[in-house]
């Protein structure tokens, strides 16, 4: 076997395998959410955690994936334009909050800020950006992204978990691009009729999977609340890590909106039958794989969100469903149209605007929820168009079994 092949097959970062291994050997097998917690997030070892060995990046052209402001600033500048609506529905406020969770590099961040200066120079003029980021490598990397906005005093600041901020202490809008696919998930299988959970365990070296009962009372409930008839074999994964996320969201917010921008279904699609396989996905070096058991630490991990739950919890919590729609549909209603007819056509730049338009691509595959406290339901330009029908994430639509 030459190099290049051992490379491809290696288990992953040697410490962080051995803490997880450590892990396994003192309290037996594992969850597989607290495998992807540890693989990811890690204090230490840590994929998000630890600045890649080789000096790359995690995101971006250079790194494992790219997310759309690698492509082209349109997703940034739209969330700017969509930012100046909601700070006049809010009555023009002085700081307008704009707290972006998981910023990744910053790109998105840089992109915002500089629509915002040149375009909306009363609303930057009383921004207040805060980044909500649990790396120190991450925050690192949206510094240096930021630059130069950061002499600017009081304009950002960096908190670890939204936990920090105090409760109803957002008066603006909190957004989030891919944010909460990077969230450890449940996984689970169903086998001889009875839904098990995805453990993992460490045997002669390697992780390998088994199936035991649910490990939490709250899996268990929240699969009571989307009763499914999944056949025997059915494999998917449950975010109750989003659930919880979205409900401290609700907490910390006063008046404004929260925008969430990811990959991700209503419950009705994201559990059907033609999922069977559910959507874990590995990503190394821009190439998919299916399997979290090798390049542990070396690779990202993510699931599509379940944004009728997500919708649900964040109703419960008393944060109210604006609508649902996709990521060309959102473009669409903040004018891209127009930023694109500014670019050369046929210039690289245009056809990078396009791919992020893409209806069976990334303008169909990204789903945006915005919810809103504190004001009345607004009709916002980000949800002008919307391919779903108004009920597609509430209602009886919330249970996944097949009418
Ligand atoms: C997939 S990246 C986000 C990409 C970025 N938003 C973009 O548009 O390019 C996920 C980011 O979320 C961060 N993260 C994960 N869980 C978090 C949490 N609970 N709170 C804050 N940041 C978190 C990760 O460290 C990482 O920086």
């Amino acid at each position: 076997m030459n190099d290049c092949r051992r490379l491809l097959v290696t288990i992953g970062h040697p410490e962080l395998v051995a803490a997880i291994a450590s892990e396994i050997a003192s309290f037996g097998p594992i969850p597989f959410v607290r495998f992807m917690e540890l693989a990811l997030y890690h204090p230490r070892f840590g994929y998000y955690v630890r600045e890649p060995e080789d000096g790359a990046e995690r995101i971006g052209w250079n790194g494992d994936y790219y997310t759309s402001s690698d492509v082209h600033p349109i997703l940034g500048r739209a969330l700017a334009r969509q930012a100046e609506q909601v700070d006049r529905l809010l009555g023009e406020p002085d700081p307008f909050m704009v707290v972006e969770a998981g910023p990744g590099k910053g790109l998105l961040a840089s992109q915002f800020l500089a629509a915002c200066s040149s375009q909306f120079r009363s609303l930057y003029d009383r921004l207040c950006y805060v980044f909500i980021e649990r790396s120190p490598a991450m925050r690192e990397r949206q510094r240096h992204h930021v630059t130069p906005w950061l002499n600017e005093p009081d304009k950002l600041t960096w908190i670890n978990s939204v936990d920090e901020l105090p409760p109803e202490s957002i008066t603006g809008l909190l957004f989030s691009n891919e944010l909460l696919d990077a969230f450890p998930v449940h996984r689970l299988r169903v086998r001889n009729g009875h839904i098990q959970e995805i453990y993992v365990d460490y045997q002669q070296g390697e992780f390998v999977e088994c199936l035991h009962p649910l490990s939490t009372d709250a899996l268990a409930a929240h699969l009571q609340r989307l009763n499914p008839d999944w056949p025997d074999g059915y494999q998917t994964e449950v975010n109750l890590e989003a659930l919880n996320w979205i409900k401290q969201v609700a907490r910390r917010m006063h008046r404004g909106v929260v925008l969430t921008i990811d990959y991700g279904h209503t419950a009705r699609d994201l559990y059907g039958p033609e999922r069977r396989n559910g959507t874990f996905l590995c990503y190394a070096r821009h190439s998919i794989n299916e399997t979290p058991f090798v390049r542990v630490g070396l690779q990202d991990m993510t699931a599509h969100v379940d944004f009728s739950s997500v919708a649900a919890a964040g109703e419960a919590a008393g944060l109210h469903v604006t609508g649902f729609t996709n990521q060309l549909s959102f473009l669409m209603g903040l004018g891209v149209e127009r930023m694109i007819a500014e670019l050369e056509p046929e210039s690289p730049a245009f056809r990078a605007a396009l791919h992020l338009l893409k209806p069976n691509g990334m303008g169909g595959v990204f789903k945006v929820l915005i919810q809103h406290k504190g004001i009345a339901r607004a009709e916002l330009d980000g949800l002008t168009y919307k391919p779903f029908w108004e009920s597609a994430l509430t209602g009886s639509e919330t249970s996944v079994r097949t009418l």
